[in-house]
Formats: structure tokens, C-alpha cells, sequence
């Protein structure tokens, strides 16, 4: 990681203005994948201009595909798909690669890559997207830190449980399944609005998709996917932040672009805390908050629609400065308060203990040196920054620039004090 690039935010202003939410990282990467399935030139419209985008429209060109963005728009030609192999060096570049595996297999009966290990956020096991690739007859082998799959005469439909609604499985049977023979059926399905997105993009490919969003996805697969257009979902996760971002400093909000839908899982613990969020149609939303937030009630990170781990780490910042205690329960994944001891460094009082953190609330923050670890405890960093009295700055950009188009632009364009150098 490059620490020689890094933020600077002078803290303590209020933010104050409109800002407009890009397109979804978690959804714009399954479908960089999908198209791999389609037989010429998929349109991906809203596409955000993030690190992980690129690593995956690079997947993609070694698979033999052409790709080209003209503003937030991304072509990608899968005619000549002619690779099955992902290097390990692409693997290691995005952990969300694997969601190449369905894809990938199903356009060509064969699928190598290395095994995606752990990352930042802890073990990010994948037992149960080879149990279900199995189930409609994949034949996986697991050596010297390579998968190596093959489904000789092709995939076919199967009934599927999974013991966990796990997005990434859901995702690459989804995949899989539209390149299938018959019908699969997938039963505890993670019912993120992702999926949703993915499904309505596979169903214009030509599968027919029932239930997703729900628990039970059916699929019909397609025996030739056809390409299409398809524009992907604003990032809740991206809206939560800057909502985040606009309250910790006692600020005022318009988001334009969103899906107030989506964010139901958090929305009502920031009210619980004292914002005041107004939501309109056309992908509108305003929150306020002119006073010292107070704790909420303790949050549990959980699958849609519960509360998004994902924004786990920009509430604890929030949290910070409330008045009160808030406790977390990180129910997803392990590791996932690696932002917390920089926090600290920043004047709160947090204490972890397992998967449990508990912010005692602190009336200020003060500016020091930190470094982001992961995506969104970046984020969380920046949004402590903001609220802190005097000079903070922030290293390991990598991360944010993962997942975040200019987080700094965004925040400075609505009063921020915040530059990259
Ligand atoms: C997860 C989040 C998703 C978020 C994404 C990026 C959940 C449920 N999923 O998706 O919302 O956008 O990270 O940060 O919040 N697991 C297994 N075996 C598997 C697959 C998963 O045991 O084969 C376990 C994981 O260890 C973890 C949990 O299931 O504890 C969540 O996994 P999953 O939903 O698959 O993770 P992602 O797809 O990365």
C-alpha cells in the first residue's frame, strides 16, 4: 500500500449541500462478470469509476473480452470469450473475483483460478459456492492453492439450500445457473438489492429468474444468453456514508440518485439517534441534524434487510462523538474493528472484545495521524476526521479508492475541508 499518498481534512466544518450517489461496487462487479455469459456487447450503464471496477474490466480483457468505459458507461464484448484462467496476481488484486467462477464456467465448461484466501476483513471461506457448483455438476479440484473446475457436458439445474444466505454464493449460482441445463432452485438465498440487480440483468440475458430479493430464486436457464442494457443500482452503502459524513458534523443533506429502499436497515437507528431524514420519490433524500446525537440502541450486522456490515464502521465513527454508549455486534464477518484502534487515536473510547465493540461517546474528536485498513473503515476514518478539532491525515487510500469514486471530491464539494496530497 502507498503511504505517501494521503488525506488531509481539517476538521469541524459542517457539511452542507447536495451530493448525487454513484453506482454500486457490489453491484457493478457480478455484473462486469455476468457479461462474460453473453454472446456480444453488454452496456452497463451508472458504472462507477472505482480500483476494483478496473481490476475486474482487466478479469475481463484476459478472458478475452473487450472492454471500454466512455463516461459511467461500460462495453463489454464477450463474443470471443477465449480464456477460462484467471492469474493469481487478478485473484489477489480484488477478492470479489470469485464471483468469476459461475460466470466464467458456465460460458466455457471450465474455470481455473487460485484460491481467494483470506483478506482484510478476515477467513473469506468459499465452501459453499463449491458445494452448490458441485450440486449441478461441477467437477472441482482443489490443489496447490489453484480451483480447477470443469463441467465437460455443461452445467445443469439443481435444488440448492444454503446453510447461510451468503451474497457471493447466491451470486455465482445465480451465474451459473442461467448457463445451466433446467431448473435450480436456491433455497436461503441472500435477498440483498445486488441480487435483485443481478437477477433483472441475467433475465434480460434471456434466463427466467422468479423470487429474487425473497428467500427462494428460481432460475430457468438460457441455452444462448443474449447481451443487453442495464444500468446498476446507486450504493447504499456509498449513501449511508455520506449521510454519516453529514451528521457527525451536524450538517445538512440532500442525496440525489439514491434508493431510500435499500437503506431501511440503517435509516431508522440514524433517526434513533436524533437526524432527521426526509425521503421523496425520484431517488431523493434529506437529512438534518443540528445537535449532539444520541446512542442508538444496540446494532447487529445481519443480511438484508438487516442492518449492512458494510456500514458497520462509518456508524461507529458516528457513534463516537453521540452522547451515550453504542454497542455493535459484528455478526458477519471476524475481523471486521480493525478501524477502531485508529479511531482511538483519534479521542474516542471504544473497547473491542471479540466481535463486540462498545463507543463510549466522547463530546470531541481530535485530529491525528491514521491509516485505513480496509474499504469501509477508511471511510469510517474520514468521517471521524471531519468531526475532529484540527488537522487529521488519513494514509492506505487504496482501500477507499476501492469502493468510493473521489470520497474527497464528494465531501469537498459540500464544505468538507479535506485534500489529497
Ligand atoms: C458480504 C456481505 C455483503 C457485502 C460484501 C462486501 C452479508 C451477508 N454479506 O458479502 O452484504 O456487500 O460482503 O463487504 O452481509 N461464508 C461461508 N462460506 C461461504 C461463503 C460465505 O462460510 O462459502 C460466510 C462468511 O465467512 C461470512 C458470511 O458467510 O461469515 C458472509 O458471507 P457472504 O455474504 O458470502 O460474503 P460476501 O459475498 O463477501
Amino acid at each position: 500500500m502507498d503511504n505517501r499518498r494521503k488525506l488531509i481534512v481539517n476538521g469541524g466544518r459542517k457539511l452542507e449541500g447536495e451530493l448525487r450517489v454513484h453506482g454500486a461496487k457490489n453491484s457493478a462487479l457480478p455484473l462486469l462478470s455476468a457479461a462474460v455469459l453473453a454472446h456480444g456487447e453488454t452496456v452497463l450503464h451508472n458504472c462507477p469509476e472505482l480500483t476494483d471496477v478496473d481490476a475486474a474490466c482487466r478479469i475481463l480483457t484476459h478472458l478475452g473480452c473487450r472492454c471500454k468505459r466512455s463516461g459511467d458507461t461500460v462495453t463489454v464484448d464477450a463474443t470471443n470469450v477465449s480464456g477460462y484462467e484467471i492469474p493469481d496476481a487478478l485473484m489477489r488484486e480484488m477478492r470479489s473475483s470469485i464471483v468469476f467462477l459461475g460466470a466464467v464456467l458456465g460460458r466455457t465448461g471450465r474455470c481455473r483460478l487460485s484460491f481467494p484466501g483470506g483478506c482484510e476483513l478476515g477467513a473469506r471461506p468459499i465452501d459453499l459456492h463449491l458445494a452448490a457448483l458441485r450440486q449441478m455438476g461441477a467437477d472441482i479440484a482443489e490443489e496447490h492453492g489453484y480451483l480447477d473446475c470443469t463441467a465437460a457436458g455443461g452445467l445443469h439445474g439443481a435444488k440448492i439450500t444454503l446453510s447461510f444466505p451468503s451474497v457471493g454464493a447466491t451470486e455465482n449460482i445465480l451465474l451459473a445457473a442461467t448457463a445451466a441445463k433446467g431448473f435450480t432452485e436456491i433455497h436461503n438465498a441472500a435477498r440483498e438489492p445486488e441480487i435483485v440487480d443481478l437477477a433483472d440483468c441475467l433475465g434480460k440475458f434471456g434466463a427466467k429468474i422468479g423470487g429474487a430479493g425473497e428467500s427462494v430464486i428460481t432460475v430457468e436457464g438460457v441455452p444462448r444468453a443474449e447481451p443487453c442494457e442495464h444500468s446498476v443500482i446507486p450504493d447504499r452503502i456509498v449513501a449511508g456514508t455520506y449521510l454519516c459524513a453529514a451528521a457527525v458534523t451536524r450538517g445538512e443533506l440532500i442525496l440525489t440518485r439514491c434508493e431510500p429502499r435499500h437503506m431501511n436497515g440503517f435509516i431508522p437507528v440514524l433517526e434513533a439517534m436524533g437526524a432527521r431524514i426526509y425521503t421523496y420519490g425520484g431517488g431523493k433524500m434529506y437529512l438534518s441534524c443540528n445537535k449532539r446525537l444520541t446512542a442508538p440502541p444496540t446494532v447487529r450486522t445481519m443480511p438484508y434487510p438487516g442492518f449492512p456490515t458494510d456500514i458497520q464502521a462509518p456508524f461507529t465513527a458516528l457513534c463516537a462523538t453521540a452522547e451515550g454508549t453504542s454497542v455493535f455486534v459484528e455478526t458477519i464477518f471476524e475481523n471486521r474493528f480493525r478501524h477502531i484502534p485508529e479511531l482511538v487515536r483519534l479521542g474516542a473510547s471504544i473497547k473491542t472484545e471479540g466481535r463486540v465493540c462498545v463507543v463510549q461517546g466522547v463530546k470531541r474528536l481530535s485530529g491525528a495521524k491514521v491509516c485505513a485498513a480496509e474499504l469501509r473503515g477508511g471511510a469510517a476514518l474520514v468521517t471521524a476526521a471531519l468531526a475532529a478539532e484540527g488537522t487529521s491525515e488519513i494514509t492506505g487510500l487504496g482501500y477507499i479508492d476501492r469502493g468510493y469514486e473521489s470520497l474527497e471530491g464528494a465531501l469537498r464539494s459540500v464544505g468538507a475541508d479535506i485534500k489529497r496530497v
